[in-house]
């Protein structure tokens, strides 16, 4: 089956599958301050050097990957943040079609590196990025202290996108290359 699965580019088409596929797969409480949204995926699009591509078996999405020129304020760097395979197509080498679719473009258009970054307990994710040749650069560990006179267990920060977080200085990320 994975061996008629397609990697082409993603269009305006293929904008619904990719949300509600992102809404199955994708725990964003583990990393409060990134957030799925149809915004999320529309500004990948809406960027002219935008490097998404989705994996089509048949006229079904069954993965997708979401990547940009754009890391933070680093021309030449860019950035692969958004990948996911459906559950019933994953461990067919989908997610790895998907990373080399998406780098060879970034690569192409002049970033010399390619960041992403992966949640401590998202083994396969990790595991997806270290075989295909991407090594650790630097750790952030996300500091949250609660409010005593709050009764709730779970720590939450304001759904605030990473980019906001760092604009405005509160997440810092160091870059240190090989
Ligand atoms: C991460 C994810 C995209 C991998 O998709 P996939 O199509 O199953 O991955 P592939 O089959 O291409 O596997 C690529 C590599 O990762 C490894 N891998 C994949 N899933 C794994 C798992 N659950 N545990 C350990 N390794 C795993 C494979 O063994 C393979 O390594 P290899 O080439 O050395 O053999 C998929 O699990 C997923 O959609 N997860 C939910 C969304 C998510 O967490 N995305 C990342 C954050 S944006």
């Amino acid at each position: 089956m994975p061996s008629t699965v397609a990697i082409v580019p993603m269009g305006l088409g293929h904008l619904r599958q990719v949300l509600d596929l992102g809404h199955q797969v994708f725990d964003t409480t583990i990393k409060p301050y990134t957030s799925w949204s149809l915004t999320a995926v529309a500004e990948h699009l809406d960027s002219p050097d935008n490097a998404c591509w989705v994996a089509l078996d048949s006229d079904r999405v069954v993965g997708f990957v979401l990547g940009s020129m754009e890391f933070e304020n680093r021309d030449d760097w860019a950035y692969l943040e958004w990948i996911a395979v459906a559950p019933d197509m994953q461990g067919h080498g989908i997610a790895r079609r998907l990373v080399d679719a998406c780098s060879e473009a970034l690569f192409t258009r002049g970033a010399r590196h390619i960041v992403t970054d992966v949640e401590d307990r998202n083994s396969a994710s990790a595991a997806l990025m270290t075989s295909s040749g991407f090594v650790p650069a630097a750790t952030v560990t996300l500091l949250v202290r609660a409010n005593p006179a709050e009764a709730s267990e779970e720590p939450a920060l304001p759904p605030m996108t990473k980019r906001d977080l760092v604009r405005r200085g509160r997440l810092s990320v160091e870059h240190p290359l090989p």
